[in-house]
Formats: C-alpha cells, sequence, structure tokens
C-alpha cells in the first residue's frame, strides 16, 4: 500500500528482504539445470533491473555522498556481469564461475547498502522522504510479476534496466 511517510527501520526491513530475495534467486540458478535454470536466470535478472533502478533514483540519489557513488559504480559493474553472463551458455562452467564472482560481489554490494549506505542516508532523511523509499521498492516485486513488456523473457539486462528506470521516474521524487 501506498505510503506518505515510513521510518528508517521500514525501509531498512524492506531493502533487506528484497536483498534475501536476489541470494535465494541467485542460489536457485546455481542449483537448477537446463530450461530450469535459464528461466531462474531471467527471474533474477528482472528483479534485480527493478531493485537496482528503485535504488538508483530514490536512494543512491538521495544526497550526493561517496557511499552512494560507490554503490552506483557497483550496480555498473554489475550492469556490465550481466551482459556478460547473458552471452554465455548458461549450460557451461565458465558461466557458473562467472555467476559464483557476481554473487560474491552481489553479497558485498548489498552488505554495504544495509550498513553503510542507509545508516548514513536515513539518519536525516524526512519521513516523507523515507516515505518515497519504502514506495519505490515497495514497486519491485509489483512490477516484477506483470507479464508481458520488455521486462519478459528473452530481453537483455540493459534493456530491463531502461525501462526499470522510466518506470521509477514516473514517482513523485519530492
Ligand atoms: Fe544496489
Ligand atoms: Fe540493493
Amino acid at each position: 500500500m501506498e505510503k506518505t511517510t515510513s521510518t528508517a527501520q521500514e525501509v531498512f526491513e524492506l531493502l533487506k528482504a528484497q536483498h534475501e530475495h536476489i541470494r535465494e534467486m541467485l542460489a536457485q540458478v546455481m542449483d537448477t539445470t537446463g530450461a530450469a535454470r535459464d528461466s531462474a536466470f531471467g527471474a533474477l535478472e528482472r528483479f534485480l533491473a527493478l531493485h537496482q533502478a528503485a535504488e538508483e533514483t530514490f536512494i543512491h540519489s538521495h544526497e550526493d555522498s561517496p557511499v552512494s557513488q560507490e554503490r552506483v559504480h557497483e550496480e555498473e559493474k554489475a550492469g556490465q556481469l550481466m551482459a556478460r553472463l547473458e552471452a554465455m551458455d548458461t549450460a557451461t562452467e565458465a558461466f557458473e564461475n562467472a555467476l559464483a564472482k557476481f554473487a560474491a560481489s552481489m553479497m558485498v554490494h548489498m552488505e554495504a547498502e544495509e550498513y553503510e549506505e542507509l545508516p548514513e542516508l536515513t539518519r536525516n532523511a524526512s519521513p516523507q522522504a523515507l516515505g518515497r523509499m519504502y514506495n519505490a521498492l515497495e514497486r519491485v516485486p509489483e512490477l516484477a510479476k506483470q507479464k508481458g513488456g520488455r521486462l519478459e523473457a528473452g530481453a537483455i539486462f540493459a534493456s530491463m534496466l531502461a525501462y526499470a528506470k522510466a518506470e521509477f521516474s514516473t514517482l513523485p521524487s519530492q
């Protein structure tokens, strides 16, 4: 449900829950094979594109802070790694090795968001600004479930991200 205000704790819990979901999705890609793996990878890409777009639009841009700039930089690198993974055959060991590296860097990135960036950004944020962060994150699973469009399987991560950013740019930022 749309919130006009929120608290730092609520935003933290929602972010942490999404990170947990990303961890599970990464494990699912690792633990499956064949068509199940391809479908798990597509689901991971969709969720990650939306999560990243919500963060870039409402969290990393909240303050001009070095700790947020580092997170944006890590997300750019994650996008590049995604493009490499997309070009690989998911049945190969090379894919599994690259995915393991991607997962490891994603764990570091998510912990930095939870324990370094978010506490710093939310310390002085208004309840309204926290409400906007909360609402944006809450849209992520909703949009991930939508069928059709550019987020569906077959689209590349870069175009999913562009679509996701366009979606989040329509939410009020002030
Ligand atoms: Fe992120
Ligand atoms: Fe995140």
